[in-house]
């Protein structure tokens, strides 16, 4: 919750406490050097234990609540028919109205049935922007994707509330040039994974769905990041403003022929699922639910994820639990820019996204400034983000990197696992790291995967300068941490 303070200071208060913690380590900083050479200075392959803040990803890592936590001991074992299939289906409905439930352990699973059952080779699917297993399984699959998220959305700062939004003339155009046959569907994702967390308005959904159903084209919603855009519906939009967050869920899970989420963010668990209002559409995916995911009533998730699946779901529909990102990433925006480091604005949900095309715009492009700042990140503060820009691209067929049109170092705030004290250790060490960024240099492959290099990828410093930047750190820091 946003309080005020005597000084007219506004801070994201807590509204939970803290009941089971985690041991956290911070290493010297010539350690984290050693421990980023060993990782092949990708911050996926560096080892938790050698991680202060761990802000990769929210994915799978949010913090449950006793309820979610009480509700997995209530779970029914069962390889068909499990009453624990049940609860959840229930749930499912209760949050999104009256749709039929394909569970599946996580959101590119979803993805892979959705792609295999709707995506036919040589067909577009139009969407406002990409996520990177997305668009893999599309691509997988044949198809093709065509962005058309408005162009507002790709500039680092703007005060625009709902930076994911549909290029609606865009939309009408794409569909008008490709024919509405060539199109397998039009997507739109939830909280803008990676143009920086960016909100959807309903109003703007409304009508692309609306536009996409006049031409006879399937409309799929991803919903991972739905519960970051709820709050932002709440709290941007004038007519949410009053409504209950489920009025909301219900509207969205009519609006769309078929939703699918990764409840390793929506509902704070581990896995996903897909549901649509239309039985012909899950007859259509039903048959791969056995073949890639395991049995109808449990889909490749464990009973006690999908009980505490069934609480946070309704979780999501408190408002106090689905603030304290927000407002936290609010927080991080405010200080690092108080601090002159240049971040995407306005704060969204998700996390804090550094614009790395500027502070590293020393670096050359080819030498991967995000992934330079992810490794800067580590170095300066164990703190682990997650490059997205050109390295989380994979190649064009004629082997050159493919530019990414944003380069950000996403710092993700994983629902209610930090505290403000760790939130000022971040500006305070991303700010350090800000005023030496000139120290900080390019990266370059040594083991590059031909599929999401990202993961797996190893790179080298062009340079010994993450050793020159620890020097400094010492010289600044004495003896602190
Ligand atoms: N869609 C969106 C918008 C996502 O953010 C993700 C995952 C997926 C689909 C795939 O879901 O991981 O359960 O298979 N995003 C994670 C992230 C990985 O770190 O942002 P998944």
């Amino acid at each position: 919750m946003a309080i005020h303070f005597r000084s007219g200071e506004c801070i994201p208060l807590e509204m939970h406490k803290v009941r089971m913690v985690q041991r956290l380590n911070l290493l010297p900083v010539e350690e984290r050097v050693k421990a980023s050479q060993e990782a092949g200075n990708n911050t996926f392959l560096l080892k938790n234990r050698d991680v202060f803040l761990d802000m990769l990803t929210d994915s799978g890592v949010n913090a449950m609540s006793q309820e979610q936590y009480a509700a997995m001991m209530n779970a029914d074992d069962s390889y068909a028919g499990s009453e624990t299939f049940y609860r959840l289906e229930k749930a499912i409905r209760e949050v999104f109205g009256d749709v039929h439930f394909l569970p599946a352990h996580q959101g590119r699973a979803c993805e892979n049935i959705i792609s295999q059952t709707f995506v036919k080779p040589g067909q577009t699917v139009l969407m406002n922007y990409h996520f990177t297993t997305t668009r893999a399984h599309i691509m997988r699959n044949g198809g093709k994707v065509v962005e058309i998220v408005r162009k507002e959305g790709l500039k680092v700062k703007s005060d625009l509330p709902f930076k994911g939004d549909v290029d609606i003339p865009r939309l009408r155009s794409e569909i008008e040039a490709i024919g509405a046959k060539n199109i397998a569907f039009v997507r739109i994702e939830a909280g803008t994974n990676l143009i920086g967390g960016q909100p959807v308005s309903m109003a703007n959904m409304r009508e692309a769905v609306k536009i996409a159903k006049e031409a006879g084209i399937l409309t799929v919603f991803d919903a991972s990041l739905l519960s970051d855009n709820l709050y932002f519906l709440k709290v941007r939009e004038k007519e949410f403003a009053d409504k209950p967050l489920n009025d909301i869920t219900l509207e969205l899970g009519s609006l769309f022929d078929i939703t699918y989420f990764s409840a390793r963010k929506l509902g704070c668990v581990r896995g996903g699922g897909i549901f649509t209002p239309n039985k012909d559409l899950y007859d259509a995916m039903l048959a791969l639910v056995p073949l890639y995911e395991g049995f109808i009533t449990y889909g490749g998730m464990s009973v006690r994820e999908m009980e505490a699946l069934a609480v946070g779901l309704h979780e999501s529909l408190d408002f106090h639990v689905i603030e304290q990102t927000p407002l936290f990433v609010d927080a991080l925006a405010k200080e690092l820019t108080a601090a002159n480091v240049p971040v995407v604005t306005p704060a969204s949900g998700l996390g804090c996204h550094v614009d790395a095309m500027e502070f590293c715009g020393h670096i050359p492009p080819g030498e991967y400034r995000s992934g330079a700042l992810a490794v800067a990140a580590y170095i300066a503060g164990g703190i682990r983000g997650m490059e997205r820009g050109t390295l989380s691209e994979d190649r064009e067929a004629d082997g050159s990197d493919r530019i990414a049109e944003m380069e950000l170092l996403r710092l993700a705030v994983p629902k209610r696992v930090f505290t403000l004290s760790h939130v000022k250790y971040v500006a305070d060490r991303l700010a350090w790291l800000h005023e030496n960024r000139h120290l900080i240099g390019g990266l370059k492959f040594t083991f590059e995967p031909k599929i999401l290099r990202f993961f797996f990828g190893r790179l080298e410093p062009v340079s010994d300068w993450p050793q020159k930047l620890a020097e400094k750190f010492r010289k600044d820091f004495g003896d602190s941490l």
